[in-house]
């Protein structure tokens, strides 16, 4: 259905627990430990870091982060996620002041020498769309699939120093089904995953600790993102799972915003300059090496919530209310014991304020909504 938020974007699951901020405008705690990220980040001064998906929305935010820490950055990127003027205008990943190498993560020639010299690795190119991934299996397969082995082989192969790989909360799918109502996502949980995307992300997690576990390979650590938001994502054509982005667009196209069952669907929304400042972190923290971790606030958000705070900027805004579809899964959020006390790292913004940032950029960046979406609009 055109413009429905339902259940099953990114992360799904239903249960009774409560994050430790309750309703989803909660404040997640600040910084950890009273040393700020960018102190801890001083460890990556003149290091060598390849960025894979570096031209996506969190590649480009965490390469832009690893450059203020004056690393020297290489980006690895096909280009193809978004149109050119998404990468290059709204991501300004020819301004990032790093190398940008346009080749695909399955090409071992290309992988192998962007490696060479290299001390870190952020292994974030991916299909990263779990409604194309289901659509194009093949797409997700290469991407997800066949570039990671490439990358860790060549990874192991190296003189890098830690792989930081990237995965997703949709490796917990719909967790427990008996428990009712939106539950919360431990790392050391049964893992069910429930979509292609997901099969791509847990099977990528197995084969890096299979390759990257022995006394003389580089080190790795697993992040499990939640979902990620904040400007300047922008939502991709058939996928309604970036909820922020697409309310907003919608809300500011005077379309409705739909909520399914009332929008009591929950999602553990994380700021991509947090996600960026836990992943540059991953690097360096010595207790996540051969670490899997969550990166999430620890807060569920309902898509209404989310709605509510949209709407009060957008003149045009309104809600359509549509059932909950029989057992569509009611969501969830992050443990975060192992991001605080592995990683170090506690997320800076919260909800109201990372929403409020996302809709003052969209009204000041009208070129932000695509342009299928403006069309869909018109029509
Ligand atoms: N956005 C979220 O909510 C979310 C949640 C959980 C996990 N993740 C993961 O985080 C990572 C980054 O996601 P994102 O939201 O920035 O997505 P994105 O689509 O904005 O960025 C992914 C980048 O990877 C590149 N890419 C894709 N296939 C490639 C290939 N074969 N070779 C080289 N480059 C390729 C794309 O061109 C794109 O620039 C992905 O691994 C994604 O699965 C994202």
């Amino acid at each position: 259905m055109p413009g429905t938020v339902n259940g099953n974007g990114d992360v799904g699951m239903n249960g009774n627990a409560r994050g430790n901020g309750g309703a989803g405008t909660g404040s997640p705690e600040p910084d950890v430990h009273g040393e700020s990220v960018e102190a801890r980040l001083e460890k990556l001064r003149d290091s060598r870091v390849v960025v894979t998906g570096g031209a996506g929305l969190v590649g480009s935010r965490l390469v832009r982060l690893l450059r203020r820490a004056e690393a020297e950055v290489t980006m690895l990127d096909r280009l193809d996620a978004y149109p050119d003027a998404v990468h290059s205008s709204l991501f300004g990943v020819d301004s990032l002041g790093a190398k940008l190498v346009v080749g695909d993560v399955c090409d071992r020639e290309v992988v192998r020498r962007v490696l060479a010299g290299a001390d870190y690795v952020v292994h974030a190119a991916a299909y990263a769309d779990v409604a194309a991934c289901t659509r194009r299996p093949d797409i997700a397969f290469h991407a997800n699939v066949q570039g990671t082995q490439v990358v860790l082989e060549e990874v192991a192969a190296s003189e890098v120093r830690r792989l930081v790989l990237v995965s997703s909360a949709a490796v917990y799918g719909n967790g427990d089904p008996s428990i009712r109502g939106p539950q919360v996502f431990r790392e050391d949980q049964r893992l069910l995953p429930v979509s292609v995307y997901a099969n791509s992300k847990l099977w990528a997690e197995h084969q890096a600790r299979l390759l990257l576990s022995g006394p003389d390979t580089p080190e790795y650590a697993v992040l499990r993102y939640f979902s990620v938001y904040g400007d300047p994502q922008v939502p991709k054509p058939g996928s309604h799972s970036w909820m922020v982005a697409w309310l907003s667009m919608q809300a500011r196209l005077g379309r409705p915003m739909r909520l399914n069952g009332g929008g009591v669907q929950v999602r553990d929304l994380v700021h991509v300059d947090d996600v960026a400042a836990a992943t540059a972190l991953a690097l360096v923290e010595d207790g996540m090496a051969g670490a899997t971790v969550n990166v999430g606030t620890g807060v569920p958000t309902s898509v209404r919530e989310v709605g509510e705070l949209i709407a009060p900027h957008f003149p045009r805004a309104h809600f359509v209310t549509t059932p909950l579809p029989e057992g569509d899964p009611l969501g969830g959020y992050a443990a975060t014991e192992h991001c605080r006390e592995l990683l170090r790292w506690r997320p800076r913004i919260d909800v109201r304020a990372g929403v409020e940032r996302y809709v003052r950029w969209l009204s000041a960046t009208p070129h932000a909504v695509p342009k299928w979406l403006a069309a869909e609009a018109a029509a």
